[in-house]
């Protein structure tokens, strides 16, 4: 009875094993047989409340004045080591050495890597995982870094409470080549199959990040992907970055999901998980909505026309005191030549008043000749002056 007890006890334990195993192994995609909708059968924290993405809604995210600005840290100095470029299967990542790290929130996070989600129909056809007040980007760029303050290593910090902090930075399309964004799409055709990877030069990753760093939505999320654990505290920049169609056309088409030795090839697109509902959880923002709301051309437009207008009329004020300034100037030292043998020349250089008349001419005279100047261009603003248009009059 008892060997029997502990072989059954025995088979329970290797079968949940088993089960527990293959479960975390299930091979998923984003459609079919274990498709989005699905993930929650094989990884259940995908059907937890605290999923990601979510579709923020700008009207509902809460100003959060403690939100500062996230810093980058070592973005720029990546060194002589090569990054590595890796298709997984499910989209392209590039590990990130652990010196880098971001700062801003309230534990350091190390960085560990970094990946992308993109559509399969060209511009405006979707492809991010975050939408903001339901509208998609063309695709997105994920920063992972993890809780090294709390956490050993990626791995810990990944099944744990603010385990991980990822960066969200939205991608549209435009007329531009995007150059930080070439440092990875020029080496795609070197990874398109599953499993292939290639070591690239390293570069600036602060060259993928938008400007403004200052202006983020926050809040508790998730992964995207199975296992989907709720570990992630996230920051979805305001500010888009913009890579070009060409650039865009790269992502969505030079990658298979497939490995090479797989006889049917599929393209890896399409990898974005559908927003997930917010239940309990408030999307903080880091802005408000004056400071967050984006100038038109036509509000930029004016504010130029607005500045330029205000440095003309200082000018025209700055020269008018100018004259007047010089007009009593000369006012005064012609009334003291008249009136007194000694001017203010001699006061100050009491020492040698020989030459003080001599010089005196020659000095009035260039005055003299400098207010001419003036006069005459300023001729067309003193309509009003009848010496200045003696011709018209009848
Ligand atoms: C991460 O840290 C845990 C706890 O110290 C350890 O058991 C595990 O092996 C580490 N994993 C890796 C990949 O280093
Ligand atoms: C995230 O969850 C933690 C722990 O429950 C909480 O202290 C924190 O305020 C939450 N942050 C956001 C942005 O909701």
């Amino acid at each position: 009875m008892d060997s029997l007890g502990l072989f059954i006890l025995l088979m329970l334990l290797c079968l949940q094993w088993t089960a527990a195993h293959a479960a975390e192994d299930t091979p998923w995609t984003y459609k079919g047989l274990v498709g989005q909708s699905e993930w929650s059968q094989y990884f259940p924290a995908c059907g937890g409340t605290s999923q990601s993405p979510v579709d923020v809604m700008t009207t509902q995210t809460k100003y959060d004045p403690n939100l500062i600005p996230l810093t980058p840290l070592g973005y720029g100095q990546h060194g002589n080591n090569p990054f590595t470029l890796h298709n997984n299967g499910h989209t392209v990542v590039i590990e990130l050495p652990d010196w880098m790290g971001i700062g801003g929130l309230p534990w350091l996070f190390t960085a560990a890597q970094m990946h992308l989600h993109w559509g399969s129909g060209g511009p405006s056809h979707g492809g991010s995982e975050h939408t903001i007040n339901g509208l998609s980007a063309d695709a997105e760029l994920h920063v992972v870094h993890y809780n090294s303050e709390l956490y050993p290593n990626m791995s810990t910090a990944m099944t744990k409470r603010d385990g991980l902090a990822v960066l969200g930075v939205l991608i549209v399309t435009g007329e531009e080549t995007n150059p930080g964004f070439n440092n990875i799409i020029n080496y795609l055709s070197r990874v398109r199959h599953a499993d292939q990877k290639v070591f690239i030069p390293a570069f600036d990753i602060q060259s993928l990040l938008p400007q403004d760093l200052g202006r983020y939505y926050r809040y508790n999320g998730s992964l995207t992907t199975p296992p989907c654990y709720q570990s992630v505290i996230w920051s979805v920049f305001h500010e888009r970055v913009q890579i070009s169609k060409a650039q865009l056309l790269k992502m969505e088409t030079l990658l298979y999901s497939t490995k090479s030795e797989e006889p049917e090839r599929m393209l890896l697109q399409d990898n974005y998980r559908a927003t997930q509902p917010l239940n309990h959880r408030v999307v903080f923002a880091s802005f408000t909505a004056e400071s967050g709301k984006e100038l038109s051309s036509g509000e930029v437009t004016a504010i130029v026309i607005g500045v330029m207008c205000g440095c003309v009329g200082l000018a025209v004020i700055v020269r008018f005191i100018v004259k007047t300034i010089r007009f009593f100037k000369l006012l005064h030292h012609e009334t003291v030549a008249v009136n007194s043998s000694t001017s203010s020349w001699d006061v100050l250089h009491n020492n040698r008043p020989a030459p003080m008349p001599r010089m005196k001419e020659p000095e009035k005279a260039k005055e003299k000749k400098q207010d001419l100047a003036l006069n005459s261009t300023s001729a067309g603003e003193r309509k009003d002056e009848p010496s200045a248009s003696p011709q018209t009059e009848p």
